[in-house]
């Protein structure tokens, strides 16, 4: 006799996952680049729009902007769409030459082995997406510091209390695409990133943070529990920050 069938219990976010993840796989495998699937699109109309929900552009329309970890640049495109002067750069080759055959400024920069102040006069750097997929955060901090009056941080997170990050490996090959270059990324908490930001020099850091902002598999509104998980139900924990050097 066959043996009684186990019952299993499926929760809401594995419900969601595997049509997510069959969608995905079916997307890369049809050669898209992971920055054209559909999520990802999702994340870069949410956050863009989560960004301007909060700060008023027009003040820094005269300020040079770099985009760090850019992918395709498609973030920027908003940017350059609005007059700005940017230009943008991945650690990436392959992506660099992608965003230059678009007619984009773009420049090869690993930022685990450079920081932006080496890359040339910037006042405004882009960093959505790219902090956490670094193995040297804090210098990469510290060099926006040196170079920039503003600084658009976007990045994945824990939910820890005090200041500490966690330290992951990333994969790499095809799947690896838009991971970390190194293979070594990290999850900071909010209290890493809001010290290490002040410590750099930027004396206003404002959490901007809202569910606008939420995707499919970010989410912006979670709440505060210090667990030290950087994924809750399914869906990575993130966090947006504007900073500043006022002074
Ligand atoms: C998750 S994607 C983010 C793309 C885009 N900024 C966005 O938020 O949609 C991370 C990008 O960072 C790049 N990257 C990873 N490690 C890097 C490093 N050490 N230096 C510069 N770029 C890096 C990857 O190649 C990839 O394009």
């Amino acid at each position: 006799m066959a043996p009684p069938r186990r019952a299993v219990r499926r929760d809401a976010s594995s419900r969601l996952r595997a049509p997510f993840t069959v969608r995905v796989l079916a997307e890369r495998l049809s050669g898209k680049s992971p920055f054209e699937a559909r999520y990802y699109r999702e994340s870069q109309l949410t956050r863009l729009a989560n960004l301007v929900a909060h700060v008023d552009l027009e003040p820094w329309r005269s300020m040079k902007v770099l985009e760090v970890g850019a992918g395709l640049g498609h973030l920027s495109d908003a940017f350059a769409q609005l007059g700005f002067d940017v230009t943008s750069t991945d650690g990436r080759p392959e992506h660099v030459e992608a965003m230059k055959a678009r007619g984009r400024k773009a420049f090869v920069l690993d930022l685990d082995k450079a920081g932006v102040d080496e890359a040339g006069d910037f006042d405004l750097v882009l960093a959505f997406g790219v902090l956490y997929h670094l193995a040297q955060p804090e210098q990469f901090l510290q060099s926006c510091g040196r170079c920039a009056k503003v600084l658009l941080l976007e990045t994945a997170v824990c939910d820890a209390a005090d200041p500490v990050i966690k330290w992951i490996s990333e994969p790499g090959g095809w799947r690896g695409k838009d991971q970390a270059l190194s293979g070594q990324g990290c999850r900071p908490s909010p209290a890493w990133v809001e010290k290490t930001c002040r410590d750099s020099g930027f004396d206003s850091v404002r959490d901007i943070s809202s569910p606008v902002g939420n995707w499919v598999v970010g989410a912006f509104d979670w709440e505060p529990k210090d667990t030290g998980e950087w994924r809750r139900d399914g869906v990575n924990l993130r966090k947006m920050w504007v900073c500043e050097q006022t002074s």
